[in-house]
């Protein structure tokens, strides 16, 4: 994977713009959206922002023609800055504010996905008093295992997401009566890192059934939105998107409704790495530690998820391998980047790359022990430019009164 980035680029990025320093390749993004697109030629694809909504990237991927999928009113901020058409923007999320939904609303999103009978209520005061019709969408919670960490799996009931189909049911008829809502859509999300179709393709064949239920109702929904979740694994692109474009089938087959879909991992993920240099090197018992320069606040899945990125040397060094904890400076024995990890023993100054860190890496950065986020940087071909300069000590403070 390293090798979609030139190795002398890098290490110029490195050099100029320091270290931890996310690194984006324009080339690799696009490649994933076109992927998307050749799988999906008649869905909309709304590319999930919280994977990752660095302006430089959501431009790119705006000018691409896709929508986008936002769950507060910040995402939406966002992404409307950045240049995707709000009638390509689906609004999810679990609590959203009277004031987001307003906002929504004043700005004419496509869909907004609703996930409780009390928010259908709080839209439709928000819709009165604007004074306008809401597109409605529920969120059902299929109650599908889709196989993946407790954390980010959505799809099962007795989780916090979506509603029953029963209660979707029973809140399509209560939009269809009222004066201030139209039922539009019908949304579900499984999940995150998902490598199987087989959710998929359960979930499609409920959706369809219940949509066409819902149609012999006298309610016809427009959009019937399937969700992100298809898995990049740490270290690969996506699995081919068609093996998920075929599972979904059903639901794209739906009269009269367009599917949506919402990827964010597998369009960003590939796409982004994590530069980092060794500070020190030392041992403690018998394990070998890598201490670097980046944190759990600048990538916080290993320490979350404990998911396993790949770290390679930018220049691996000849000689025996080792077996290392790669470590941030950050005052837990939570901060890691990696456990047990095999490397070429690296020196003082050495630089590693964190592969598969363009999809919640810097989106669920934070400044824990007061470190100042990291630059980001876009790559297209040889040349790259800062996007995100690195926050100073100033930057810290400022918002304090
Ligand atoms: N749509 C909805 C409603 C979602 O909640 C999510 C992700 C997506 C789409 C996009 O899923 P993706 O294609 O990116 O898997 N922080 C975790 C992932 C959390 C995902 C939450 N929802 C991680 O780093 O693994």
């Amino acid at each position: 994977m390293l090798d979609k980035f030139p190795l002398k680029t890098l290490e110029e990025i490195a050099a100029k713009a320091g270290t931890p320093v996310y690194v984006y390749s324009a080339d690799v993004l696009l490649r994933q959206v076109r992927a998307y697109r050749k799988a999906f030629p008649e869905a909309l694809i709304c590319y999930a922002m919280k994977a990752n909504s660095s302006g430089a990237l959501c431009r790119l991927l705006a000018r691409e023609g896709l929508g986008a999928d936002v769950v507060s009113g910040g995402e939406l901020f966002r992404a409307l800055r950045a240049g995707f058409r709000a009638d390509r923007i689906v609004f999810s999320g679990v609590g959203k504010t009277a004031a987001e939904l307003d906002l929504a609303l004043s700005r004419k999103v496509l869909l907004i996905n609703v996930e409780s009978a009390q928010e259908l209520d709080a839209l439709e005061a928000a819709a009165r008093r604007r004074g306008v019709m809401a597109r409605v969408s529920v969120r059902i919670n299929p109650d599908i295992d889709p196989k993946t960490h407790k954390f980010i799996s959505t799809g099962r009931s007795g989780t916090k997401f979506g509603v029953s189909f029963a209660e979707a049911e029973i809140m399509f008829r209560r939009a269809a009566a009222s004066e201030w809502l139209f039922p539009s859509g019908a949304h579900m999300h499984l999940g995150s890192q998902i490598h199987s179709a087989a959710p998929y393709r359960q979930a499609a064949a409920a959706m369809s059934a219940f949509v066409k239920r819902l149609a012999a109702a006298g309610i016809k929904l427009s959009y019937v939105d399937m969700g992100g979740g298809w898995g990049a694994r740490e270290g690969a692109e996506m699995a081919p998107p068609a093996a998920l474009a075929r599972a979904l089938a059903p639901a794209a087959a739906l009269d009269g409704a367009t599917l949506v879909i919402e990827p964010g991992r597998s369009i960003a993920a590939p796409a982004g790495l994590l530069l980092a240099r060794v500070l020190y090197t030392k041992k403690s018992g018998r394990k070998d530690f890598l201490v670097v320069d980046a944190a759990m606040n600048d990538l916080m899945r290993p320490a979350f998820y404990g998911s396993r990125h790949p770290i390679v040397p930018l220049r691996p060094r000849r000689g025996s391998a080792g077996r290392f904890e790669v470590v941030g400076p950050v005052c837990e024995s939570g901060d890691f980047i990696g456990t047990d990890v095999r490397l070429p023993r690296p020196e003082p100054g050495d630089l590693l790359a964190v592969l598969s860190a363009g999809a919640y890496g810097m989106s669920m950065s934070s400044n824990y022990n007061s470190r100042p986020r990291a630059a980001e940087v876009l790559v297209a071909g040889r040349s790259w430019k800062v996007v995100r300069r690195r926050e100073t000590d100033l930057d810290l403070v400022r918002q304090e009164c």
